[in-house]
């Protein structure tokens, strides 16, 4: 019925709130359906996958005569298949890859299975042995540098010699890019959920999607709701950070991290 805290969490830095309307309906159960659907819509995916695309970007998705979907910024900054979705649907028939006709199913289970092998890949180090680094450092480290000080904006947060020195030192190449493209770690959402009476449930966002938004609150009381009766602000310590990646250009992504990687 619950799910135990153990742990507190910081708001790093800035606050981006997303503002939503909705009826309050507490169910308990959706956090565990929600969990299983999930698994269930990677492994379609993976079957997809395999079948339609794993020629081109290799079964694992680390590419083959078609580009690394793992590092692929497009497939970073997609959200649910937003972006991933046209590349289906369009193609790029120029440069090679063809039009698929395919339900909004299949592609939200191939958007989910790219995402959970993003995360694979940064959790378990699998991909790490194997990687080979000169498929990373294709960019330009001065370049990386001159933007991480300048335009970037970058140093307005890091430090090369405080929070971010040594960092090549700490992780194999791939979770370093995986790290700058998606951090984790101290940096936890926290929601705020405004029931219809006024009364507001705070906690860490444990879920959220169309329909419901789950929060452990302070005592460690898993709750959810549903999305059409109650208000959720969702506060996302790393929001400027991801807002600042979404516009870089893949050669800054290069560059940036062949700088990163000068930081042993
Ligand atoms: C015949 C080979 C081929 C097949 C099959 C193929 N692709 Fe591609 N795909 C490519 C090529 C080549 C590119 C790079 C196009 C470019 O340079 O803009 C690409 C680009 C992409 C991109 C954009 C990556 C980026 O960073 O811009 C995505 C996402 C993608 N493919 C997903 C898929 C998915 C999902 C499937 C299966 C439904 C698929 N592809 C099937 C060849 C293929
Ligand atoms: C508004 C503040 C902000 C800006 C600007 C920003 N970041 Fe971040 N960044 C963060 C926060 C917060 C974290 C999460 C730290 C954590 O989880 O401990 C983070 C994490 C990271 C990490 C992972 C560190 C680790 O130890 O896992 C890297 C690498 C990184 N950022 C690189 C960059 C680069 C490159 C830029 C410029 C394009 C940038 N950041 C811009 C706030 C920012």
């Amino acid at each position: 019925m619950y799910l135990k805290t153990t742990h507190k969490f910081l708001i790093l830095c800035a606050t981006a709130i997303i503002t939503f309307t909705a009826a309050i309906f507490t169910d308990y159960n959706s956090f565990a359906q929600s969990t299983s659907g999930q698994a269930a819509a990677i492994e379609r995916g993976q079957k997809q996958f395999e079948a339609n695309c794993g020629f081109c970007h290799g079964n694992d998705a680390t590419g083959a005569r078609g580009p690394d979907l793992i590092r692929s910024k497009l497939v970073a900054d997609d959200v649910g298949g937003n972006l991933i979705g046209a590349v289906i649907r369009n193609g790029r028939p120029q440069k090679g890859m063809p039009a698929f006709t395919m339900t909004q199913e299949q592609i939200d289970d191939i958007a989910a299975f790219l995402h959970a092998r993003i995360h694979g890949a940064m959790r378990s180090g699998r991909v790490s042995d194997t990687y080979p680094l000169s498929r990373l450092l294709t960019g330009d480290a001065p370049q990386g540098k001159a933007y991480f000080n300048g335009a970037g904006g970058c140093s307005a947060c890091h430090s090369t010699t405080g929070d971010l020195a040594h960092i090549a030192s700490k992780y194999a190449p791939i979770d370093l890019e995986a790290r700058m493209l998606y951090p984790r770690g101290a940096a936890t959402s926290t929601v705020t959920v405004v029931l219809p009476s006024g009364e507001k449930v705070e906690g860490k966002l444990v879920h959220l999607d169309e329909f419901s938004v789950a929060l452990q609150d302070a005592s460690g009381w898993y709750r959810s709701f549903s999305r059409n009766q109650v208000k959720v602000q969702v506060h996302d310590p790393l929001a400027a950070h991801r807002a600042l990646l979404s516009k870089l250009s893949q050669a800054d992504v290069h560059n940036l991290f062949a700088y990163l990687e000068t930081l042993k």
